[in-house]
């Protein structure tokens, strides 16, 4: 007769594989991932050049995988297959139907009407969701996402601001793309509904732009972002699997927090590409502030910081690649970097690399970590593209503006 024991082992695979081995499968091979992003680059870059001047290829691997399609209204799922780093994987609702939010309004968060993004996001369901018309959402409390769904703003102007925000708490498999996400606030102390058949009580939030809390699987990408409560993007406790790609950040203080707390190991686990992003005008610090975890900081565009631009504590890993960062006039606000909440002595072993990257007035990125390791002699040979080419590949940051019918 089997054993309790055994008798588990043997229906394990029945039962849902994915809670339960989650935490094992999700950890990527960092210097596999990041020799794919170079990859991706060079090709698009290569592909840009074989096309000549007039093409709308970009040489930015992402928006070279859509952008050129002038059908890209009717074939919007196929941006589910353009992401590179460690949230590629993530679909988002491509495996669903569409859902067309009609209803800027958010009157009743436990039972939100039907045509309100609140409506859509709560679904079980794998779901596609789109806009009918330029709208203004002012949410009431949190807007708190099921998994695999994408809010795909294209062919319209759509913000979120003025209320609460985007939270990404527990679930999987979220594409955010094309929000003008601003001015978002603290609230809460309501009922709230986050699936069809849960609501909760709700205390009150930080007022980030979008909070990622235990999620995986997450994609931001060509959104704007700017003066939250908050941070603009924070991923928090045991998140991992997130590239947060092409946005244009704005006017913020602390500006993506990334991890936990520095007694929060779970975060160890935590992996997370910044690509292609525009870090500009009102910018202060934590572009990003990470703990642990490893960080692949590639082909940004640094324009404006006023303290620092890159910080960590608690041993993060921070690959920079390619990246251009411009130092502010003041002569204190020189370093990129910031080695925090630790004597010398510890961080100056944190593994925080720079290759490639092109330092302008007077900018300095503090290197630590083991110069010799193998890995990292690796990663700068592979190298992103040359940050030459920063200024090209982060141009559509932001919002894209497009029609349809016609390439975006
Ligand atoms: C780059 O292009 C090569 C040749 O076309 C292709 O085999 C490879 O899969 C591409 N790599 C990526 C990461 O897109």
């Amino acid at each position: 007769m089997a054993t309790p024991l055994s008798l588990f082992l043997l229906f394990l695979p029945f039962l849902a594989p994915s809670s339960i081995f989650s935490a094992t499968f999700l950890v990527q091979d960092t210097e596999q991932v990041v020799q794919q992003v170079s990859e991706s680059i060079r090709n698009a870059t290569i592909a840009r050049r074989n096309l000549g001047f007039f093409s709308c290829k970009t040489g930015n691997p992402i928006d070279d995988c859509w952008r050129c399609d002038p059908n890209w209204a009717k074939n919007r799922k196929r941006l589910a297959d353009c992401a590179i780093g460690f949230g590629k994987r993530a679909i988002g609702g491509r495996n669903g139907r569409y859902y067309v939010v009609t209803d800027p309004s958010d009157s009743d968060p436990v039972n939100p009407r039907p045509g309100t993004l609140r409506h859509a996001v709560i679904q079980d369901r794998p779901l596609w969701i789109v806009f009918a018309r330029d709208m203004v959402i002012k949410l009431k409390v949190e807007l708190l996402m099921n998994s695999f769904k994408t809010i795909d703003g294209r062919g319209v102007n759509v913000h979120i601001a003025g209320g609460p925000c985007i939270t990404i708490q527990y679930v999987t498999n979220i594409i955010i793309h094309g929000i003008n996400i601003h001015d978002c606030k603290r609230g809460g102390n309501l009922y709230v509904r986050d699936s069809p058949r849960h609501y909760g009580w709700r205390t009150i939030s930080d007022g980030d732009g979008v909070s990622i809390f235990g999620g995986s699987h997450i994609w931001v990408d060509h959104c704007s972002l700017s003066n939250c409560n908050d941070g603009l993007i924070d991923a928090i406790h045991g998140s991992t699997a997130i590239t947060i790609s092409n946005n244009y950040m704005t006017h913020h203080n602390k500006v993506m927090l990334l991890g936990h707390s520095d007694t929060y190991t779970q975060d160890k686990n935590m992996q997370i590409t910044i690509a292609f992003n525009h870090f500009g005008e009102g910018l202060v610090q934590r572009m990003p502030r990470c703990r642990h975890g490893y960080f692949h900081v590639v082909n940004n565009d640094y324009t404006h910081w006023k303290m620092y631009a890159i910080d960590g504590s608690a041993n993060p890993t921070i690959n920079s690649q390619g990246n251009r960062f411009l130092a502010p006039d003041n002569k204190n606000s020189k370093e990129v970097t910031k080695h925090e909440d630790a004597p010398r002595r510890r961080w100056k072993n944190w593994n925080w690399r720079s290759s490639g990257d092109l330092m302008l007035n007077g900018a300095f990125f503090r290197q630590t970590g083991t110069t010799a390791s193998s890995v990292y002699a690796k990663a700068s040979s592979l190298s992103a593209r040359p940050s030459s080419l920063v200024s090209s590949l982060t141009s559509g940051a932001g919002v894209l503006v497009c029609k349809k019918g016609r390439s975006c």
